[in-house]
């Protein structure tokens, strides 16, 4: 498929757009201050910190294998598709808004199909189902407000 170009000069801190890209919808999150220090909290907690598993298929681009696995550390392009059984995870940034969810979860995303639970970088947290964090798809940045993502 062919790149698409996303405009994100509407998306406030906190908030995601969805895209589609080669089929599968992609993220955009602009993460708040308080989301990218939560990063440093869960990274003993998800099973795979660094993205070593699997680098070249989850995390293709050298920019993205990092503490916040995104080029810029508050705007976070992930494939939204579960790495367990291929749902696609719902968004919980809210702590405590899933009754059985820890209430000091800093927040991320949950697959409604097994269980999965994963970071605000996508991180999978350890002893789920889904046995890969989510994949970052190759993006660059156009300029401040745009994207091309593929
Ligand atoms: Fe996501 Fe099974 S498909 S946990």
């Amino acid at each position: 498929g062919a790149p698409i170009e996303v405009d994100i000069s509407a998306l406030k801190p906190g908030e995601k757009l969805t895209v589609e890209w080669r089929g599968k919808p992609v993220w955009i999150i602009r993460r708040t201050p308080e989301q990218i220090e939560s990063l440093k909290a869960t990274e003993s907690q998800v099973a795979d910190p660094a993205s070593e598993r699997k680098a070249a298929e989850v995390t293709p681009m050298e920019e993205t294998r990092n503490a916040w696995r995104s080029i810029k550390p508050e705007i976070f392009v992930a494939v939204g598709i579960c790495s367990h059984l291929g749902c696609s995870p719902v968004d919980r940034f809210t702590p405590g808004a899933q009754p059985s969810l820890p209430a000091d979860w800093a927040g991320g995303f949950l697959c409604p199909c097994h269980g999965s639970t994963f970071d605000l970088a996508g991180r999978v947290y350890k002893n789920k189902p889904a046995p890969d964090n989510l994949e970052v798809p190759p993006y660059t940045f156009l300029s401040d407000t745009r994207l091309l993502i593929g």
